[in-house]
């Protein structure tokens, strides 16, 4: 079996943050949201991957190289623009043709792991097989129609409460999803729908199956996504101290400290995680405070955000909730509580 992960299209919805970086590339408890799903595809024993690219092809290509650190064997497949799913999967029909495969949204964090996914398929190998988590705000996902357990209908971003189970993006098909995106016309977002041709298998006689998914699951389209996806997957983490940790600083709970970190007179709430170089000094660290490698935080108090790599924060006492880009700066604090989503070299200087 293949893999087929989408790593291109725009992450309006995350801009600033998009402007400069593949939203898949955005790091949830340091690690980038891609390299999540990578590790989940080599988990369940598949080697060969296709990674759809857009506009942000270098980035990706300079993250994930040629798979080898991932213990996968990785081909590029530009698309000419972000025209839907269904259309990443055409674009991609020399890679996938010819056997099964698993297509993995690459903006998709799921704590579960896919292999008993897979292995499930290749046991009842239907045509599709979907995947559905009940969730809040349906409008914002394709959704599925069940009567019992068989899949009748499916709807992208619904505009009528027609039901509340979306579609996770990991699917499993076999050959005949290529008529079906290939006979696709664009839907009223001018895309080319992986709903409207897993709809068109249904319409075709073809097996689609579905099946609940219990694992926490996320699609990380906006901020607040991105930090719920970064307290759960740092929840998952084992505590771990190979930087240095002076005798007046406090760890408490589950906390990583990176090679080369340095935490000085600080306290640290688990979980957390500090990167490789970061100094942290007379500050207030965590929870779910995700911190890259290389930044400086100083006099400060940083719960509950993603740091990305270089920023620093300089007496700031109450930063929460946010999301810094690389070689993002914040200095010295007023006491007020920060809410912030800055792209790459944002500056900020509060009074
Ligand atoms: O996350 C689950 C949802 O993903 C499903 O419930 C929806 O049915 C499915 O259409 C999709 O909806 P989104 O609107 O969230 O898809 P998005 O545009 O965010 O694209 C998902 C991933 O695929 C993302 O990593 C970008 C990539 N992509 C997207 C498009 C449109 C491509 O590589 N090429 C594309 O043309």
């Amino acid at each position: 079996m293949k893999a087929l992960v989408l790593s291109g299209g725009e992450g309006s919805r995350l801009r600033p943050l998009t402007h400069t970086n593949a939203k898949q590339l955005i790091p949830i408890a340091n690690t980038p949201i891609l390299f999540h799903v990578l590790r989940a595809i080599a988990e369940a024993g598949i080697t060969e991957v296709g990674i759809v690219v857009g506009h942000t092809a270098e980035e990706v290509r300079a993250a994930v190289g040629d798979g080898s650190a991932f213990g996968l064997a990785v081909t590029y497949i530009p698309q000419e623009a972000p025209l839907g799913l269904a259309h990443a999967v055409l674009t991609a029909a020399d890679f996938v043709r010819g056997g099964p495969f698993v297509m993995y949204l690459g903006d998709n964090v799921l704590l579960q792991p896919i292999d008993g996914f897979v292995r499930e398929f290749e046991r009842a190998r239907p045509d599709a097989q979907i995947f559905l988590a009940r969730v809040p705000e349906p409008e914002r996902f394709g959704v599925a129609v069940l009567d019992g357990d068989r899949v009748v209908r499916l709807v992208e971003k619904p505009r009528e409460r027609i039901s509340d189970l979306a579609l996770v993006g990991v699917y499993l098909f076999d050959e005949p999803i290529l008529e079906a995106c290939a006979s696709l016309r664009p839907s009223w977002r001018g895309e080319l729908e992986i709903t409207d041709a897993i709809q068109w298998l249904i319409d075709h006689g073809h097996t689609v199956r579905a099946e609940l998914v219990t694992g926490w699951w996320k699609d990380t389209g906006r901020p607040e996504d991105l930090l719920e996806a970064n307290r759960m997957m740092l929840g998952t983490l084992e505590p771990r101290v190979e930087g240095t940790v002076d005798a007046d600083s406090v760890l408490e709970g589950v906390v990583v400290v990176e090679a080369g970190a340095k935490v000085v007179g600080s306290h640290l709430l688990g979980p957390t995680i500090v990167g490789p170089g970061t100094l942290v000094e007379g500050s207030t660290v965590g929870p779910y405070a995700s911190i890259a490698g290389g930044c400086e935080i100083r006099e400060s108090a940083v719960a509950d955000s993603i740091v990305m790599e270089g920023c620093r924060i300089l007496g700031v006492p109450g930063i929460a909730g946010s999301i810094l880009g690389r070689g993002v700066e914040i200095r010295r604090g007023d006491g007020g509580l920060h809410r912030l989503v800055l792209g790459d070299q944002s500056r900020v200087e509060t009074p």
